[in-house]
């Protein structure tokens, strides 16, 4: 592989930029003063609030079918998402935790003996995915 001089300056200033671009403008993230990249304690999330449009869209691919255009809820399938004191009263982190195990109709808590899937039944959603649908659920309840 070779790369010109000019070619390698070019590089260079943009893994730099991309790199300031990481560090800086983030601050929530790093309110603890810690300014460390260590593991985050057990019930914060690794990944700060989400994208509420990405969010949008990512809901609109997986927890529709169940959930309804909006998270209205579909009878006999899932439940509203705007109505829900249950995604009122959870943290982020907590309602991360939860889409990421789902509530089946072995748990306890159901309440409509219909399964509520692991990330809807789309392994492929990341948690930084996960935290923007939470955003978007955030937007639907106010
Ligand atoms: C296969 C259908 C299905 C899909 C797909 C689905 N859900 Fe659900 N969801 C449910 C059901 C059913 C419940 C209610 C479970 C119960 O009986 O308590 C539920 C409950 C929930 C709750 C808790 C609501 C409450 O008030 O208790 C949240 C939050 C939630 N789903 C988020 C999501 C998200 C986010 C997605 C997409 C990533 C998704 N769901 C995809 C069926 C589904």
């Amino acid at each position: 592989m070779k790369l010109n001089k000019i070619g390698l300056f070019i590089l260079v200033a943009f893994l730099m930029l991309f790199v300031a671009a990481c560090s800086g403008g983030d601050d929530a993230s790093s309110s603890g003063g810690g300014g460390s990249e260590s593991a985050p304690p057990a019930d914060v999330p690794a990944v700060s609030a989400g994208d509420a449009a990405k969010g949008e869209e990512l809901f609109n691919s997986t927890c529709i079918a169940c959930h309804g255009a909006g998270g209205v809820g579909i009878e006999g399938l899932g439940k509203s998402i705007p109505d829900s004191e249950f995604v009122r009263g959870k943290s982020d982190a907590e309602l991360l935790a939860f889409i990421k195990v789902g509530r089946s109709i072995s748990d306890p808590e159901n309440t409509t003996g219909v399964d509520m899937p692991p990330k809807g039944g789309n392994p492929a959603l990341s948690d930084s995915d996960v935290m923007d649908i939470i955003a978007y659920f955030r937007t639907l309840q106010q």
